[in-house]
């Protein structure tokens, strides 16, 4: 997918001077740019929270808040839009510095010569076709690392074909419990991303152990307790994947400090890993296994909650409990039962 290439820009100008923002329109619609101009900035800010802007063109010296200002505001969410100071005098503007550190694109002395401006406009919008193509060729890169890495879980999963179903079960069962907790778009694809992949690292462990038909022995158990530091290090190898290895890697650990693969305690074990090991632990009960027989919902329910506090977080396990007694039905179909 090619990203949209900008010929007219979508502009928001922010001045309280209202005569300057009326010339500055008519001219700038001239050119077929499409402006929003605004003389407060309060509300300013609102839009551009609400509405994807190309470029912002900004009055530096105002009452009550002054340019500089408000691009700080503006930064703190959206580091893309291209930005133009304007002010009255050479002598007024910022330093080279402040400039630098808002990352203020270019400088604008206010006149009614508008060359230079729609110059910077025209780099304005050759800027953010690179910087849109760079984040598209990134988002392609991510979409191979995320197919390579299910590439691996297939090579798992047509051996074994339990950990297929499972690692789907518990990925759809993470995504819906972070809803149900109200959790945020980027934490839930975090979450979704180490649930997908929790159990990739039992590609590293033997066939023998792996496909046993029956109870292992401690030596064998000892053998997939490995599976959680193999997974994260396997993936640990690209960005991608990085922030989510401590999720990986910790999704057998206990509250009582006795999981493994680092005896981690309580909130040393990373919250997202915390949830994972209550949904991977509910559908582990409730499914049959070829050493022991599937659960119902309700004696799942019953042994996590027998867990609380020493194998789950008590609020998440609680939490859990909760959610799948108000959503019976949905949570049967995630389950596919
Ligand atoms: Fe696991
Ligand atoms: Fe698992």
């Amino acid at each position: 997918m090619e990203p949209e290439e900008i010929t007219n820009a979508k502009i928001l100008i922010i001045d309280d001077d209202v005569n300057m923002m009326d010339i500055l329109t008519v001219v700038l619609n001239k050119y077929g740019h499409t402006v929003n101009s605004f003389t407060e900035p309060v509300s300013a800010i609102e839009e551009l929270k609400k509405t994807k802007y190309d470029i912002l063109i900004v009055n530096y010296l105002m009452t009550p808040v002054n340019g500089d200002r408000i691009v700080e505001l503006v930064r703190e969410f959206d580091k893309e839009i291209y930005i133009i100071l304007m002010s009255m005098h050479k002598e007024l503007a910022p330093s080279i510095e402040t400039m630098q550190n808002l990352d203020i694109q270019a400088y604008f002395e206010k006149s009614t010569h508008f060359e230079q401006l729609i110059m910077f406009i025209q780099s304005g919008i050759k800027y953010l076709e690179q910087v849109r193509k760079i984040k598209n060729m990134n988002l392609q890169i991510e979409k191979y690392l995320v197919d390579f890495a299910k590439i691996l879980l297939n090579t798992v999963s047509a051996k074994d074909h339990y950990t297929e179903e499972h690692s789907k079960r518990v990925c759809n069962l993470c995504v819906y419990f972070a809803n149900f907790l109200g959790l945020d778009k980027n934490t839930i694809d975090d979450i979704k991303l180490a649930a997908s992949f929790h159990d990739i690292g039992k590609i590293g462990i033997p066939d023998h152990i792996l496909l046993k038909q029956g109870k292992l022995t401690d030596e064998e158990f000892e053998t997939i307790k490995l599976h959680p530091v193999i997974g994260a290090n396997i993936l640990g190898v690209s960005d991608i994947f990085l922030k989510v290895c401590p999720i990986i890697k910790g999704h057998h650990e206990r509250i009582d400090g006795k999981g493994y693969p680092d005896h981690l305690k309580g909130d040393e074990i990373p919250y997202l890993a915390r949830l994972l090991t209550v949904c991977d632990s509910f559908d582990a009960i409730i499914s049959k296994r070829p050493y022991k027989e599937a659960a119902t919902i309700e004696e799942g329910l019953e042994q996590i909650r027998q867990g609380l506090n020493t194998q789950f977080d008590k609020e998440l396990g609680s939490k859990f409990i909760e959610m799948v007694n108000e959503n019976m039905q949905d949570i049967k179909e995630i389950l596919g039962i």
